[in-house]
């Protein structure tokens, strides 16, 4: 594996999951591997989840790890070819992403989008930069578009919630994502890369959220050509509690609108998830990425429930980075 920024990746996710799995089971198996080999973490947007269980990973995989906050610690990069650097920005891109390029063996890099120009930010000009002027392997700690190593954490707490529930041969689990509230403007990274991994997994996708909310097609569902697994095409309902009818998980996530880019179209208070929302499902597990709004996204009562599978969530962040860091290593 030469980067990390998609589902697209990645060759079989079924396997990824087992091989996760069993770094999870055996974390220092490897401890040999990344010895000597430094992972360059790079940050132009806060974090906590993502920033120590990648860390966490390559300690793991015996790597030494820098980190820079690059937005606050840095100088101000430009990232347009062919301008007049007479403004703020002191440092272009093609030399910040190759002189890190020298000191790491691997590159991580988070930058969001900036919500105001669709095409721009689908465009994914940090990562798409780093990848083409760091001169080594890059992964996505979340671009744009696209949060891949939390679909893979997110992907592999679903193997493991279900492989321990009794079911009849060749049951699939239901998958809500479910919109909710939110009084800021959130980008579609998570959803969108939530939905491209569930599309090619062992599992029926539904996604629910009001209309105006609908993400791109091309991540909700399976190209033609691409892709091993099932695949598939997501499902959209509009009417959450319809959605739920019968769900095995619960997976909530805010996103500001894709077809009116950038604008919040909704908040209505109604889309929270609460106990009443949770009963009409298969005694579902909840999921969020993190960091959640307390009593916005979901209520109090289901988040300190029995039901809530967030924690569990948040700690296989260190297993799907581990083993995508195996995997570049074992290429270098
Ligand atoms: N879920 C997630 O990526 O969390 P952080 O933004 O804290 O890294």
């Amino acid at each position: 594996m030469k980067k990390f920024t998609s589902v697209r990746d990645v060759e079989n996710i079924n396997r990824l999951v087992k091989e996760a799995l069993i770094e999870k089971q055996f974390p220092f198996a490897n401890k040999e591997l990344g010895k000597n080999k430094t992972l360059g973490l790079i940050f132009l947007n806060p974090s906590l989840r993502t920033r120590l269980s990648t860390q966490r990973a390559a300690q793991n995989l015996g790597m030494d790890v820098i980190v820079m906050n690059l937005d606050k610690e840095g100088w101000s990069i430009e990232t347009k070819d062919g301008v007049v650097m007479d403004g703020s920005a002191a440092e272009h891109i093609k030399e910040a992403a190759a002189v890190i390029g020298q000191y790491c063996e691997i590159i991580g890099v988070r930058s969001f989008p900036k919500l105001l120009n669709r095409d721009e930010d689908y465009s994914n000009e940090v990562l798409n930069k780093f990848i083409q002027y760091a001169g080594v392997p890059v992964v996505s700690l979340e671009s744009a578009t696209l949060h891949p190593f939390q679909s893979l954490a997110d992907l592999i707490t679903i193997t493991e919630i279900w492989n321990s529930k009794p079911k009849t041969v060749n049951s699939k689990p239901k998958v809500v994502l479910t919109w909710a509230p939110h009084p800021k403007i959130l980008p579609q990274s998570v959803p969108n890369s939530f939905a491209e991994w569930m599309v090619r997994a062992d599992v029926d996708l539904v996604i629910t959220h009001p209309q105006g909310y609908e993400l791109d097609t091309r991540f909700t569902s399976l190209p033609p050509t691409g892709g091993e697994g099932r695949g598939g095409v997501a499902k959209i309902m509009y009417n959450q509690d319809e959605a739920f009818k019968g769900a095995d998980f619960i997976y909530a996530k805010n996103w500001s609108s894709y077809k009116e880019y950038g604008k919040i179209l909704s908040q209505d208070k109604n889309w929270m998830i609460t106990n009443k929302k949770m009963a009409l499902t298969n005694n579902a597990k909840f999921m969020h990425c993190l960091p959640v709004r307390r009593n916005m996204i979901v209520a109090d009562e289901v988040l300190d429930s029995p039901a809530s599978g967030v924690i569990r969530q948040a700690g296989n962040r260190i297993w799907s980075a581990q083993i995508i860091l195996k995997k570049i290593l074992e290429q270098l």
